[in-house]
């Protein structure tokens, strides 16, 4: 494409970001053009995050160099960067909740009259970006009760408000409904078109080769390639990514088993005037995965948290291995044989301040083999978390380090490890892959099919289509709080399955 004669906006040089020993950048080279959208991917831990925190002043490079527009310029904080021109949209989302979407986005940037906060004015420029950019929304609505895709808006609002010409977005698509997917790289395209330039970071190729004109590869701290979307494929962009060769492999279902989870009639009242959950009722058996298909926001998380002892429902019944767990504790959940990779790990499945080894353990460090009255065996533990970072491939130098420094994949990888290894009769499984690497995808999905080949149950709740396709042995759809149909793995269609998910009735 015409490209090569776009301006170049932004170099980075020779980029080296060292922690302690470790080169999380290793001499990166980027270049950006004005109005370009370029990709940033590569396998977990390897530095894609790093080099944005450092283009956004969050980091400070070990040496290299940054120039903007060919001048050379040193961003101390994010504020700085802002005012170069750099924008960043948050994953973890900074919003007030009781807030305006106006109020929200000029925070800190308040337009005044006199002395005094002008309401109209931050309204009215709010409407009028909303309307140059295409990205439909009320100023005065509140954040509170938004679904995630409209949150995403309004921090890209926010970006666009303080004038940014460069805005990098860090795997913005991972906690959105494919609808939401699909209507964010929109909004980038129109960005661009606009004359913005973007830089995203994420997994997933379809995205990149659907959204970006350029795709830069990294791996392990290093500048592989840089390659034209138009010249590239998902094959090629994979194998330079993790070097090798990825197959798809048919999963064959066995012959279940006796029932492990049975649900009957659960229901959930929740605050409005449908229950969040009704009369829902569903089984897994053993030696069987069983996927739950949904657009997320149809109880699918209530579900899981009832199940799991998290949150009381109000009548039906659950049970275990024919154990009665409902309404119980999670202690209770856990010692009946249930384990569950949490849908959003830093919420409740680590503390970013605890090692790796607290992380490795938590919630399940009162096993006979990890601690006695009490005490814990500090040395088993390290043993324990020692093996599932060798086993899965979780990147870090020392299981003493903080979770926190650990790359968004591989903290996910080691609570999946964890809740995996526990070898539980029930494994709920929640986005396990959620911002993993394709290589670390791979290797979670073998885990998991192994795991049901020994005879186990899990439970998949998955907002990734594919990924319940391929895993499930039967799907359930989950639609307004109830169970719309059921599916196994040989009848199961693309089409249908979302068809049940919109609310569609099974032919
Ligand atoms: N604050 C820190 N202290 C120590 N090591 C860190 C810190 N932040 C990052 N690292 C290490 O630097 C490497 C690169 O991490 P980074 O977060 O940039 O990876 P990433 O490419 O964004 O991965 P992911 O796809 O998993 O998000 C990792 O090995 C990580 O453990
Ligand atoms: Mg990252």
């Amino acid at each position: 494409m015409a490209q090569r004669e776009k301006k170049v906006i932004l170099q980075m040089k020779n980029i080296v970001k060292y922690y302690d020993t470790l080169a999380a950048n290793d001499n990166i080279n980027l270049t950006l053009h004005q109005g370009e959208i370029l990709a940033v991917i590569g396998e977990n831990g390897a530095g894609k995050t790093t080099l944005m925190k450092i283009l956004y002043g969050l980091e400070h490079p070990t040496s290299g160099e940054i120039l903007l527009n060919g001048q050379p310029v040193h961003l101390k904080n994010a504020a700085q960067a802002i005012s170069c021109g750099i924008g960043m949209v948050q994953q973890h989302f900074m919003l007030f909740d009781p807030f305006t979407v106006a109020e929200n986005v000029v925070y800190g940037r308040e337009p005044k009259k006199g002395l005094f906060f002008d309401v109209k004015a931050a309204n009215d420029r709010i409407a009028e970006l909303s309307r140059q950019y295409e990205l439909p929304l009320n100023p005065t609505d509140k954040i509170q009760g938004m679904p995630v895709g409209l949150r995403q808006r309004v921090e890209i609002l926010k970006v666009l408000y303080q004038n940014a010409d460069i805005i990098i977005f860090d795997e913005p698509t991972a906690v959105l409904t494919p609808q939401e997917v699909h209507e964010l790289l929109k909004t980038m395209k129109q960005l661009s078109v606009a004359g913005k330039s973007i830089i995203i970071i994420t997994h997933k190729l379809n995205e990149v080769m659907e959204v970006a004109d350029r795709a830069m590869v990294m791996r392990m701290g290093k500048h592989i390639a840089d390659v034209n979307i138009e010249d590239t494929s998902v094959e090629e962009l994979s194998f330079m990514m993790v070097g090798r060769q990825l197959i798809d492999k048919n999963i064959e279902s066995l012959a279940a088993g006796e029932d492990v989870l049975r649900v009957e009639n659960l229901t959930l009242a929740g605050n409005g005037l449908l229950p969040v959950i009704d009369h829902l009722s569903l089984h897994v058996a053993k030696g069987e995965i069983v996927g739950i298909a949904g657009v997320s926001g149809n109880g699918q998380s209530e579900l899981v948290r009832c199940l799991f002892g998290l949150q009381k429902a109000d009548s039906g019944t659950i049970t275990v291995c024919g154990k009665n767990i409902f309404n119980r504790s999670v202690r209770n959940v856990r010692d009946a044989g249930v384990a569950m990779i949490p849908e959003d790990r830093y919420i409740w499945g680590s503390a970013r301040e605890a090692t790796i080894a607290e992380t490795a353990v938590m919630g399940h460090y009162r096993s006979p083999q990890l601690s006695r009255n009490g005490v814990l065996y500090t040395k088993k533990i390290r043993g324990f978390a020692q093996e599932l970072v060798d086993e899965f491939g979780v990147k870090t130098d020392n299981i003493q380090y903080k979770t926190g420094s650990l790359s968004g994949g591989n903290a996910q990888k080691l609570i999946a490890a964890r809740e995996i290894r526990q070898n539980t009769p029930l494994l709920i499984a929640c986005e396990p892959t959620r911002g993993v690497d394709i290589g670390a995808m791979e290797f979670i999905h073998d885990r998991i099919v192994e795991k049901r080949s020994a005879g186990d149950a899990v439970l998949l709740i998955s907002s990734e289509l594919t990924e319940i396709m391929k895993l499930s042995d039967r799907i359930y759809v989950m639609y307004d709080g109830r169970i719309n149909g059921e599916f196994t793995r040989e009848t199961v269609t693309e089409e249908q399955l979302g068809f049940l998910m919109m609310g569609g009735k099974k032919q």
